[in-house]
């Protein structure tokens, strides 16, 4: 296979390459790093709980975007970061199912942003009014949610400093796990690295009648990269670059923290807010993780893995089991950076730990049965579309890097896919390129059909050729995908369809790479949803 490397003509602008050659470079030369952070002592802070956050629809919640110092690690200075209503990351929404809320979304971040925003991409200098400082406009997405265009967050619809927006979340959808994050058009990566990211739940009875883990022994992970510098600031490069790989990992906002647990059984929403990294995830005791529902819900019946990969963006639920077990337990990752690649390459093994007491009992259960899937059959369909996702060799707009990574060689305004209200679709998505990128449509979400391999490009313009390869069979999905998605892993040389149901509003919705390092290049482009002609 031909290297990532000798696919660009621009040679060292690749992930791992850029990171070492150009780190002096980009990154603000009086600022010392500290290791990045990777000298940080693992296990030292304990795991902080996100406060809870009760929507109604009675009257807003409102939740204010702002800066503010957090510690990150017991030996780090205090770090300045953005969250919501006060925290890194935000307070985790509890709603309910079929009850919808409304949030009021208010911008009290600085005038000035706090990163470099890198003006030669679509979106930061296009629509600002000639600023002589990027500021920092922001907008709020609830990722996974069935919400109408207007509270969807449209990455053009960002506040300025000082402006807010009422958002109504209707809730009617299956209970899961969801997470509101930043999209403002081109600096996405930007700000949601400097905090702007947080979870959603929705709840319903029919899960509360499986008596899963609850109260105390739900625990939210969300686990993210970042790099620091010696004053403790985040750290990130100057300029864009495909692909950012923070040196120390954080959850719930802690790097490498600990958590103290009982020897019973434990219910954890996982999801991977980082901007770019993989990570596969086990269990250092070799014992296994019951994978119970995926982005859209639960799955049928839960699924035991010894090892989960989630890529940026996607979500796992997963319930593991302590008993039996005494000292301590390390949720460690085995996933390379950039993904795929050599094994070991770029991997931080560490995530966090967890130190295991005395025996308090355990009355909750795991059943054998969680909740019906129903099948998107194939044959309902009234739309084939066709999707490439790839690095092109121009870049109209920027001399440096000379590529964009794209979907169908089109940009965001492009639009082309118009499906009709409560039609059904199957998307194809042809991963051209060595690289993973985890594919998310907003509005819907959908059931993954099958993969299929794809053959190499001989004339090696491109990594992999658009065309099913004859004589491989497609694939199902693995049983940890099967449920409901709405990202999912698209790896190289391969092709995922996906089937989809549009239902419910009309308008213009965003389906992009999640690496928020692509989809601000623009590896995002969005359909719209019209009446039934
Ligand atoms: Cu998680 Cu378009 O977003
Ligand atoms: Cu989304
Ligand atoms: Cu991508």
């Amino acid at each position: 296979m031909i290297s990532r490397r000798a696919f660009l003509k621009t040679g060292a602008l690749t992930g791992a390459g850029l990171m070492a050659s150009c780190a002096e470079s980009l990154w603000s030369p009086h600022r010392t790093a500290l290791d990045e952070g990777q000298s940080l002592q693992r296990f030292v802070d304990v795991l902080p709980i996100p406060k809870t956050i009760r929507g109604t629809s009675a009257a807003a919640v409102e939740i204010v975007m702002s800066e503010f110092w957090q510690q990150l690690h017991r030996d780090l200075e205090s770090t300045v970061v953005w969250g919501y209503d006060g925290t890194f990351p935000g307070p985790t929404i509890d709603a309910r199912r079929n009850e919808p809320i409304t949030v009021r979304w208010v911008n009290r971040l600085p005038l000035r942003h706090r990163l470099e925003v890198d003006s030669c991409l679509h979106g930061p200098h296009d629509y600002d009014d000639k600023q002589s400082h990027p500021r920092p406009r922001a907008v709020v997405h609830l990722h996974g949610g069935h919400v109408p265009p207007e509270s969807d967050g449209y990455p053009e619809a960002t506040l300025l400093p000082g402006q807010g927006v009422t958002y109504a979340y209707p809730n009617l959808q299956n209970p899961t796990t969801l997470w509101y994050h930043d999209h403002a058009l081109g600096i996405t990566r930007l700000n949601v690295y400097m905090g702007l990211a947080g979870l959603y739940l929705i709840r319903d009875p029919s899960e509360a009648k499986l008596n899963l883990p609850q109260g105390p022994h739900e625990i939210p992970l969300v686990i993210q990269d970042r790099s620091f510098n010696k004053d403790g600031s985040l750290r990130y490069p100057d300029e864009w670059q495909e692909e950012f790989f923070g040196a120390a990992v954080l959850v719930n906002g802690k790097v490498w923290p600990y958590l103290d647990v009982q020897p019973r059984k434990y219910r954890f929403r996982i999801l991977n807010g980082s901007n770019s990294r993989t990570y596969t995830l086990a269990l250092d005791s070799g014992q296994p993780l019951y994978q119970i529902g995926t982005d859209g819900g639960l799955l049928e019946e839960p699924f035991d893995v010894n090892q989960l990969t989630l890529t940026a963006g996607e979500r796992a639920d997963v319930v593991i089991d302590f008993s039996k077990r005494n000292g301590e337990v390390q949720l460690v990752n085995s996933a390379p950076a950039p993904f795929p690649g050599p094994p070991g390459q770029g991997v931080i093994r560490e995530i966090m730990q967890f130190r295991v007491g005395t025996s308090t009992g355990d009355d909750s259960s795991l059943p054998a049965r969680l909740a019906q899937v129903s099948r998107l059959r194939e044959n309902t369909a009234v739309n084939f579309r066709k999707f490439n996702l790839e690095m092109v060799d121009e870049n109209p707009k920027c001399t440096e890097p000379g590529f964009r990574w794209l979907i169908n060689r089109l940009g965001w305004d492009d639009i082309t896919e118009y499906p009709e209200l409560g039609s059904t679709e199957v998307w194809s998505f042809f991963n051209l390129s060595p690289d993973v990128h985890p594919i998310h449509l907003h509005l819907v979400h959908f059931q993954i059909l099958d993969h299929q391999q794809l053959l190499p490009d001989p004339k090696r313009d491109r990594f992999f050729l658009p065309e099913t390869v004859p004589d491989s069979k497609p694939a199902p999905p693995e049983p940890n995908e099967a449920g409901w998605k709405d990202t999912f892993t698209s790896m190289p040389g391969r092709v995922t369809r996906i089937i989809a149901k549009f239902d419910s509003f009309t308008g213009k919705y965003p389906y992009h790479c999640h690496i928020l390092e692509h989809e601000d290049h623009e590896m995002m482009r969005q359909f719209e949803v019209i009446r039934r002609r």
